[in-house]
């Protein structure tokens, strides 16, 4: 950083992002409302003092006049935010398609879809052709605001393109790319038509960063298998030219969770709950109604479970959040029907007149309402099928600390990684042992509740979402400074 009068000058971080994290809706024709949305990654940053953060994303409306496009600039400005402005075939094609049709389901292990393997490679070339248009009109914007001595961060796999777009326009650029998938094994990137070409796309970036140790190992055997480069234990190497790739583990900003359970709208909440449920052991799911997250697994482990044990039938209810996601996409909209069609069936076969087992939300919560759940739960399930980190595993542990109830987690799940010791870990496609995991959980003694909590609480509490975020960076100035004094040598 530069200095001035002595104090360094915060360095200027562009992050670069599909989605904005702000919601936008239109009230006119120059006036718009914005609404924040506190994702990880916004805690993650806006916790960050070494440096200054801008956001440059798409903010997920279609806006087709000019009038609309500059009001709406003017208005992200204040929120330091920038927008791409994306048309509806340009979404539809990369957003709907090669970004949520195809990438995603191949990073989580659910192979590529059948029509594009056979029939419609049209349609794949066309997503893909459309991914690389994108991904050069998010460039074309960063390229207006970059300037000398930023940092470039570019944000999952929507954005495996640009680290090559930002290169070609200026090598000097800082840029970063991280990945909040899962990355498979080579085997299964090895099924992506356009395997190579993203792949060297990423390796344009100075360092590349991954959730876990095993991703970063797969992206590394992609490189060397695929594309024929050699793996080193810093990264990859190709022609002398390294590029970084490392794991960083994402957190949470743990102190907004404690922090939330002390205000007045958190207690009454707690209070509704615990009257609510009184007498009954409350079970929590909160997932985006996404088919990573194996929620009809889930919800067929907890009927098991019901079968098994009756004692149990009426003091026990599940409480199912599912927060409707990527709604244009066939997939996502044949799960809805599936996951209503077995609560419905399972709240038939178990409820009576006055409660019923499963309480299936379709839709998402307001932050007082979540950690007041997350609080008043006794074994929260987490059961993702794959899952780059999970976040929400950390969200339930930091609202535990009264509590100490069980976390039931997905060995598939990042977060097995570092909250293993603490969890009850599961195959979730396994349903008896997902089952038996409940009984478990619901039976556990007091003393072991406590020490798994103890373990869990330490490491949310730790490695947060801020943490990750100055590591990330640091190592970001450190690689290229390192490059330089190679270059030099
Ligand atoms: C995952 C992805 C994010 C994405 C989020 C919500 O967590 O890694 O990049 O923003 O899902 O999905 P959406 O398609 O609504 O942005």
């Amino acid at each position: 950083c530069e200095k001035q009068d002595g104090l360094p000058l915060r360095q200027r971080l562009l992050v670069v992002a599909n989605r904005l994290p702000v919601s936008a809706v239109r009230r006119g024709e120059e006036s718009w409302s914005l609404e924040i949305s506190a994702g990880g990654l916004v805690s993650a940053l806006l916790g960050v003092k070494e440096f200054e953060a801008r956001w440059i994303g798409w903010a997920g409306v279609n806006v087709p006049d000019e009038i609309g496009q500059k009001a709406l600039t003017k208005a992200l400005a204040e929120k330091r935010c920038i927008p791409v402005f994306l048309d509806e075939e340009i979404v539809h094609q990369y957003y709907n398609g090669y970004c949520n049709n195809i990438l995603w389901p191949l990073f989580h292990y659910l192979g590529l879809p059948q029509e594009d393997r056979l029939a419609t490679t049209r349609s794949f070339q066309s997503q893909f052709a459309a991914y690389k248009k994108a991904n050069q009109m998010f460039a074309d914007v960063v390229n207006k605001h970059y300037e000398e001595g930023d940092v470039v961060w570019c944000h999952d796999y929507h954005l495996m393109f640009l680290p090559k777009c930002l290169k070609e326009h200026n090598i000097n650029m800082k840029v970063g790319w991280f990945l909040h998938t899962p990355f498979p094994s080579s085997e299964i990137h090895r099924t992506l038509p356009s395997r190579s070409e993203l792949l060297r796309s990423v390796l344009a970036a100075d360092l590349v960063g991954f959730h876990t140790y095993d991703y970063a190992r797969h992206f590394v055997s992609a490189c060397t298998r695929i594309l024929g480069l050699e793996g080193t234990p810093e990264g990859v190497e190709d022609q002398g030219r390294l590029t970084r790739v490392a794991a960083f583990p994402i957190g949470i900003d743990s102190d907004r969770f404690i922090g939330a359970l002390e205000l007045s709208s958190v207690q009454d909440h707690i209070k509704e709950l615990k009257e609510r449920f009184a007498g009954r052991k409350v079970m929590l799911g909160v997932d985006r109604l996404d088919m990573i997250k194996g929620i009809p697994q889930k919800i067929l482990a907890f009927e098991k479970f019901l079968e098994e044990n009756s004692y149990w039938r009426d003091k026990v209810v599940l409480l199912q959040i599912a927060v409707p996601t990527r709604t244009d996409v066939p997939e996502y909209q044949k799960l809805t029907s599936q996951v209503h069609e077995i609560v419905g069936r399972i709240n038939g076969r178990f409820g009576s007149l006055t409660a019923v087992p499963i309480h299936h939300l379709d839709r998402s919560l307001d932050f007082p309402a979540l950690c007041a759940l997350y609080a008043v739960t006794d074994v929260a399930l987490v059961t993702s099928l794959r899952d780059g980190m999970n976040l929400v595993s950390y969200e339930f542990v930091a609202c535990q600390d009264s509590k100490k109830g069980v976390l039931i987690l997905s060995e598939f799940a990042g977060a097995a990684q570092s909250l293993g010791a603490g969890a009850i870990l599961v195959n979730p496609w396994n349903i008896s042992e997902v089952a038996d995991s409940i009984r478990q959980a619901l039976t556990m003694s007091a003393e072991e509740r406590e020490k798994r909590h103890r373990h869990n609480f330490r490491h949310v509490t730790t490695h947060t979402a801020q943490e990750w975020a100055e590591t990330f960076v640091s190592e970001l100035n450190d690689t290229v400074v390192e490059a330089q004094l190679r270059t030099k040598q």
